[in-house]
């Protein structure tokens, strides 16, 4: 059966910087299924070559060197554009026609919502009552981009509305963090080495660390940026899914409901905290110049650095805590994990002379991708002196070239009907269900104090305070 993705939002920015790019990789590298249509449409009234012209500019700026003529010139002969408003039932009516005329048989399909969140709804009736998403005539798939709604009302509502016009195994929500590569090799790390499961647990952990640091700030973003905060745009999606996947159980199988059941069981594990709770394991902070950002309103208390303390009580987490921070603004681009071991039970050597840092593991999910494990090692012709060194792995040296945009995994997947990498409905109401009390106590009448930051550093330093007055450092290394 041929393949056609439907990008609705086709004029927009995700759309050229990330979609088409990452089609036109697959199909340089003959990843696509043989047969598969990209067919455009947004209100934009564009003909098809006019949008191909467009799509060339772009694609060629955003694929480097990856770009020549020839693939270009195969790839948009499959590339088409269909006008119209994805929520007025007659323009969708309209793309099915256009869609089985170039089809010219059964197809299976993908629609990727690449708009507005707000018009989520009314768009997905339109799908269902205009017979486009009808499973009968070949897998009719949905691609959603995040916020999955605002809180977990809505985070259900949206759930609801969807399912209404898609069961929810042909409802595929990305987190882009779950298609980079490292994210990925984690799972690879952890389930294909026998080394790592028996250290993988209470009995050898002291704590982990999840940092996702930017260096960018929120810029043109403002306006979108100052009602979700980091909360909504880093730790409902990004950061918990990181959490779940150091910290998930092996699944019996790669398979989308196996690795998401046991994802699932993580965030079910998570304590809840009260009110105080909150105020005392969380952290919170907007860099100064923050409220002079386009959009952002002068008085806004509204973060952008967050650091929290989290439990994951289960049998293989019990007592061992989860730190995790996010912040733009930030000294330097980093996503990390690091496990952090407990200190050697007894030391032989003498404390003066050694940096008794305990061994760690640092996976390093971007810039630098690769894993380092920190051991202390004797530094030579010292007598027994000692000092951290690490064991240490990186993509780039060992498997050469670049590390693929986490769209061209996840647009694969989508298209093949693998939803392994992609949030599950429970999954998404879970993660809304942690996050949603410590925004409530963020905006109570008590909130923890908003402490600024200056940008280029780690965050507040009552982040620094914070770890301190638990007897831990944040690893703050780019
Ligand atoms: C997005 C957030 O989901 O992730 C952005 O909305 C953030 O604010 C981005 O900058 C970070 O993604 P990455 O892949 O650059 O770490």
């Amino acid at each position: 059966m041929s393949h056609t993705i439907v990008i609705f939002g086709a004029s927009g920015d995700l759309t050229s910087r990330k979609l088409i790019p990452a089609l036109y990789l697959l199909s340089r590298k003959g990843r696509l299924p043989e047969n598969t249509r990209i067919v455009g449409m947004s209100r934009t009234e564009f003909s098809h070559d006019a949008w191909r012209a467009d799509l060339k500019e772009t694609t060629a700026k955003f694929t480097d060197n990856k770009f020549d003529e020839e693939t270009w010139a195969k790839f948009a002969a499959n590339v088409y554009y269909h006008p119209g408003d994805l929520t007025k039932l007659e323009d969708l009516k309209g793309l099915k026609s256009f869609l089985e005329e170039v089809e010219g048989g059964p197809a299976e399909r993908v629609y990727y919502l690449s708009t507005a969140p707000r018009l989520y709804i009314s768009a997905i009736d339109c799908l269902g009552e205009s017979g486009l998403a009808n499973q009968e005539e070949g897998s009719r798939r949905i691609v959603l981009e995040k916020p999955f709604g605002y809180d977990l009302n809505t985070a259900k509502q949206l759930n609801k509305d969807v399912n209404r016009v898609f069961p929810e195994d042909t409802v595929y929500r990305i987190d882009h963090y779950l298609g980079k590569e490292t994210v990925q090799n984690l799972l690879v790390m952890r389930f294909a080495n026998s080394i790592f499961e028996p250290l993988w647990n209470r009995n050898y952990i002291d704590h982990v660390q999840i940092t996702v640091a930017e260096e960018v700030v929120v810029g043109r973003r403002g306006g979108y940026y100052d009602q979700a905060g980091v909360l909504r745009d880093m730790f409902q999606n990004h950061l918990l899914q990181l959490l779940m996947v150091t910290a998930m159980e092996a699944p019996v199988k790669f398979d989308a409901d196996m690795v998401r059941d046991e994802k699932v069981k993580v965030l079910r594990s998570i304590r809840p905290m009260t009110h105080d709770e909150i105020v005392k394991e969380t952290v919170r902070g907007q860099y100064a110049g923050y409220r002079k950002e386009e959009g952002v309103p002068a008085d806004s208390q509204t973060e952008t650095f967050a650091a929290m303390r989290l439990w994951v009580d289960n049998w293989r987490w019990n007592g061992v805590p989860f730190y995790l921070r996010s912040g733009k603004g930030m000294s330097c681009r980093t996503t990390q994990i690091v496990i952090q071991y407990n200190q050697a039970p007894h030391t032989l050597f003498d404390k003066k002379k050694c940096h008794l840092d305990a061994c760690r593991l640092v996976m390093q999910i971007q810039p630098a991708e690769g894993i380092q494990l920190q051991i202390q090692s004797k530094v030579p012709d010292e007598g027994m002196v000692t000092r951290m060194t690490p064991l240490a792995f990186r993509f780039r040296q060992e498997f050469q070239g670049e590390l693929p945009d986490a769209y061209q995994r996840l647009l694969l997947d989508a298209l093949q009907g693998d939803a392994s990498l992609f949030a599950r409905s429970d999954e998404v109401e879970l993660a809304w269900g942690i996050i949603d009390p410590i925004i409530e106590t963020w905006r109570s009448e008590k909130p923890p104090t908003l402490h600024t930051y200056e940008t280029g550093y780690w965050g507040p330093n009552e982040s620094n305070d914070w770890m301190a007055e638990h007897g831990r450092l944040w690893f703050d290394v780019c």
